[in-house]
């Protein structure tokens, strides 16, 4: 590949930024200077060294984000606030999309990666990777509501949903309870909770597979995963 097309796709800057650095000899290839910005190298063999420091090259990232209310789950919006705007510019020309969606006014765990294969197998509805949701619910939740959930419950459009576990923490006139759902129709915990009379008030996703949310993170915060949870990941 070429090293300014590297370089640029590692978020060092636009073609022409790096085109600059790689002139002023700023750049290293296996401890020669290179000047020439068509270099072709391999940057999984080569040592490419970027103003004294190592290039750390990554075909992927993988981020997890604590998704505040308000963002949408999407890449690109003319109108709303996408979870990609809430990312550092290094991470643009990586083209990183959200793992699936959460709702405008859902919080909680997102991951936000460029590895197609992976994001196609969590979301794959054969692998039935697990969800985990707290919910505050207006009314009374019943044991009968967390039976209803076990067998499956029917949404508005008729669609039946996969057996999903329903755990009461808290019953009052609003209830405090944990949902693990396997699948990902749209707005599905509101619309199980619809088809039994109830309405979700508050929503945070707190697990997704093997991935939990970083109680560290604050609302609006995310950062990269690190490599044991990366490769739990991929074990899905
Ligand atoms: N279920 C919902 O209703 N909304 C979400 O954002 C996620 C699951």
């Amino acid at each position: 590949m070429r090293l300014d097309k590297i370089l640029a796709n590692q978020g060092f800057g636009s073609r022409k930024d790096v085109k600059k650095y790689i002139k002023k000899g700023k750049v290293q290839i296996d401890g020669k200077t290179i000047k020439d910005s068509s270099f072709h190298v391999d940057p999984k063999e080569s040592e490419i060294v970027v103003n004294g420091q190592v290039l750390d090259y990554r075909d992927y990232i993988y981020i997890m984000m604590n998704k505040p209310k308000g963002v949408i789950s999407a890449t690109e919006d003319h109108v709303e606030t996408c979870v990609t705007d809430l990312l550092d510019k290094f991470y643009r020309p990586f083209s990183l999309f959200p793992v699936g969606r959460l709702d405008k006014d859902t919080v909680g765990l997102l991951l936000l990666t460029n590895d197609g294969e992976l994001a196609h197998r969590l979301l794959s509805p054969q692998k039935h990777v697990e969800k985990t949701y707290e919910a505050h619910i207006e009314g009374y939740v019943t044991d009968q509501d967390v039976e209803a959930f076990k067998q499956g419950v029917e949404l508005d459009d008729g669609y039946v949903t996969k057996p999903a576990d329903l755990i009461i923490a808290e019953a009052g006139d609003i209830s405090y309870v944990r949902v693990v759902i396997t699948e990902g129709k749209f707005h599905q915990i509101k619309r199980m909770f619809a088809s039994l009379g109830h309405k979700v008030v508050e929503l945070e996703r707190l697990q997704m597979g093997s991935l939990v949310l970083d109680d560290q993170l604050e609302r609006g915060d995310y950062r990269e995963l690190t490599e044991e949870e990366i490769q739990q990941l991929q074990a899905h």
